[in-house]
């Protein structure tokens, strides 16, 4: 296995700029998924890793050496893509025996190889079948014993679960991690789902227009988001204008029209500094509360039920307060606030964070 990185690497088609003076780390044996909405450049930045695409400017490096100049066949990659396209008349054992093809494998070595990639994606017993006969979701698991039967030195795995269906999508998300883990080969995953990221990764790469807007852990990038668009993208916030009123101990005020001083943890308001500020307010953080509950420690404010949006387990809640309209996401035990109900709507100072700016 082996890092990855990127050195101030631009990727322009024609005069249209797909990536943006992207610079990335990923440590040996790392799992780092590149999160963002479709167009982002994702997938741009995964196949100018490949070797698929050549940046415009910059370096790409594998285990430290540069590989701008070096052939995809020659990077030792195993690459699993969305469509994850297996030969129909070749069999399972041969589709798999494929990537060892061109390598130096001693022929002995093949059948104990293939075998060894099934075992691990836990379908022993399906190396004589063709493709056909397979689920969906075997058939990307054969499709990733393909990718690492190489022994690849890096793991490329583009939206490789998007064309799952939902439940088997989240079965196969720990499948694919536990394989991961147990090889450890340095990952680079990239999908556009929020919770996939959150649920997978080591770090997580924010990516929006081109441009990294964060690297972080999933606890990092949720809990304390570097711009408004990551606080977004990863779950709902509210953002609220305010004003950055200076540091006391481990705390930074964030004074808001609505909830007056909000004593924000200095780690999650990295970069800001007296005056113009926003307060991020995750819509799962915004509690409602009947009025007259106890409210110890919480700030607070009084508010009306404007829109329900039922989802189960949980209810997301469209709310006014004064001019302003807050979004909360609340689980729920029994049925929800019913629509024009007067609320206190609640929540910790703890749990927010503040970003610069007007
Ligand atoms: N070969 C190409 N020629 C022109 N534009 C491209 C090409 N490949 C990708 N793009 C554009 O670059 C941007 C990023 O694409 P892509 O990396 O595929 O995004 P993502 O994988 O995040 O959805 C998009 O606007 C896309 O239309
Ligand atoms: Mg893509």
């Amino acid at each position: 296995m082996s890092s990855v990185t990127l050195k101030n690497i631009v990727k322009r088609f024609g005069t249209f700029t797909a990536v943006h003076q992207a610079n990335l780390e990923i440590p040996e044996g790392d799992f780092v998924t590149l999160l963002g909405p479709s167009g982002c450049g994702k997938t741009t930045n995964l196949r100018m890793i490949a070797g698929l695409l050549d940046p415009t400017e910059g370096e790409i490096q594998i285990g430290g050496k540069r590989v701008n100049d070096i052939p995809i066949h020659k990077r030792n990659l195993g690459i699993v893509f969305q469509n994850y396209a297996l030969f129909p008349h070749k069999t399972v054992a041969e589709n798999v025996a494929f990537g060892l093809k061109y390598r130096d494998v001693p022929k002995s070595e093949v059948a104990s190889r293939v075998q060894a990639a099934l075992d691990l994606v836990q379908l022993p017993d399906v190396g004589d079948r063709y493709p056909k006969a397979l689920s969906g979701g075997q058939q990307q698991r054969i499709a990733l014993a393909r990718a690492i039967v190489i022994e690849p030195d890096v793991l490329l795995l583009d939206e490789p679960l998007s064309a799952l269906d939902a439940n088997l999508r989240e079965d196969m998300r720990v499948e694919l991690k536990r394989i991961q883990s147990k090889i450890g080969v340095t990952t680079v995953f990239v999908t556009h789902d929020q919770s996939e990221a959150l649920a997978m990764s080591d770090k997580i790469v924010v990516m929006s227009a081109g441009r990294i807007e964060q690297v972080g852990t999933p606890e990092e990038v949720y809990n304390a988001p570097a711009s408004e668009f990551v606080a977004n993208f990863l779950g709902a916030s509210n953002i609220l204008q305010g004003t950055c009123l200076g540091k006391s101990g481990s705390d930074v005020a964030v004074e808001t029209s609505l909830f007056g001083t909000v004593p924000v943890p200095a780690s999650k308001a990295s970069g800001l500094d007296n005056g113009p500020a926003k307060l991020v307010l995750r819509s799962e953080k915004l509690t409602l509360l009947p009025p007259g509950a106890d409210t110890t420690g919480m700030i607070t404010a009084p508010a009306t039920v404007e829109t329900v949006d039922y989802q189960g387990q949980t209810v997301r809640y469209f709310i006014r307060t004064g001019d302003t309209q807050l979004q909360a996401i609340n689980l729920i035990d029994e049925r929800p606030f019913p629509e024009g109900t007067e609320v206190t709507a609640a929540f910790r100072a703890k749990d927010c964070a503040a970003l610069p700016g007007a």
